[in-house]
């Protein structure tokens, strides 16, 4: 959905890459993590800094092939390598449907999905996988799993913690805080996230992960995220001609939309029931606004058992609650698609009536 901002930019981005570089699969043998660019670091810390969301000071980064593959890469280096048993790895319902797959996947036995955190009382070591803001709902989280102290290790997957979904309320410095291009720009499809973290020898066994897995990352994305996020920083100097030039503005302004026309819609339903977002102060924009979250998390009445069901039978397809570990009366709905299919989607929701 961030597409026409990109092609507002024009030039600003494109990119040349000759023949004869980058072919090495180093990019700095000097860094603990190898494969990554210096260019994408400077990047990364540039715009962490710009926006104030999270702390770079002395943090390593730790660059990935998308945050997806950083999940992996924390749940391998998070696991005690000396336990007889795989450790649990947790997060609170709703929780993101890819963790249990990314989890259990290859079997691992280092580390198995152990599902809810909020039901979670076996004893021993944990994982909890802490997304703030939440997909599906939006919702800014804190760890739920509380009382075990020196058991558990919090991976923070902050992929949400950009000005255009919430509020920035402060800059985050947790052990192991994972960003991705895909949201907070939009390349989805250059594929890099990037870890901050804080402990050295975590950031090295992360970086082995990535080593045995893929040797490295590509250095043309990372090129590329490098002048994307670069031109996101520049676009945040005071001195840009138009507050629309900023790309935190731009991007929230038409989330902000969206999220407008769709709740007019779900106003004016029998069916469906959207949550509210506080309002809160943000640092970067200097104001108070609420959430705009990339995914709308709908409730559909008591009269409807399966939403995504129901949905369906209108040619909505969704994502049903039962995915994110909870209930079939909720679906995650994409608020980032293209704007054809966004309000095709708002067309198609706006004809339905409960007629039982
Ligand atoms: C919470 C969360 N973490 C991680 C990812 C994976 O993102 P990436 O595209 O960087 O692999 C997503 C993508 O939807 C996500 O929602």
């Amino acid at each position: 959905m961030f597409e026409s901002y990109w092609r507002k930019m024009g030039d600003k981005c494109t990119m040349v890459i000759a023949g004869y570089e980058s072919l090495s699969y180093f990019a700095d043998a000097k860094n603990l993590c190898w494969f990554l660019e210096p260019k994408l670091e400077e990047a990364v810390k540039r715009l962490h800094l710009t926006v104030g969301n999270a702390v770079v000071g002395d943090h390593h980064v730790v660059v990935g092939t998308g945050s997806s593959q950083l999940i992996q890469a924390a749940l391998y280096a998070l696991s005690p390598s000396d336990e007889p048993e795989p450790v649990s790895v947790v997060s609170a319902a709703p929780y993101y449907s890819s963790y249990p797959e990314v989890t259990d996947f290859l079997r691992s036995g280092l580390y198995k999905w152990a599902g809810d955190a909020h039901t979670f009382d076996a004893d021993g070591p944990y994982i909890e996988l802490v997304t703030s803001p939440n997909n599906p709902d939006g919702v800014m989280r804190e760890a739920v799993v509380v009382n075990r102290p020196g058991q558990g290790k919090l991976v923070h997957d902050l992929a949400y913690y950009w000005p255009q979904y919430t509020s920035i309320s402060r800059a985050v410095d947790f052990d192991v805080m994972l960003f991705t291009a895909s949201k907070c720009t939009g390349h989805a499809g250059s594929r890099i996230g990037w870890a901050l973290v804080r402990d050295k020898d975590v950031a090295r066994k992360m970086t082995k992960f990535i080593e045995i897995n893929t040797i490295g990352v590509s250095k043309e994305s990372q090129l590329r995220a490098a002048k994307i996020l670069g031109a996101i920083s520049d676009s945040c100097l005071p001195f840009g001609p138009s507050k629309y030039d900023n790309f935190f503005e731009y991007s929230k302004t038409l989330m902000a939309e969206r999220w407008d026309k769709l709740r007019a819609v779900v106003k004016r339903s029998n069916i469906f029931s959207l949550p509210k977002y506080p309002n809160q102060y943000c640092l970067f924009a200097g104001d108070s606004s609420e959430a705009h979250p990339a995914f709308a998390w709908m409730k559909c009445n008591d009269r409807i058992e399966d939403c995504d069901k129901f949905l369906r039978e209108h040619k909505i397809v969704t994502r049903s609650g039962r995915r994110f570990g909870t209930d079939p009366k909720h679906v995650r709905i994409s608020m980032v698609s293209r704007d054809e299919e966004f309000n095709l989607f708002l067309q198609r929701l706006s004809t339905i009536q409960w007629s039982g």
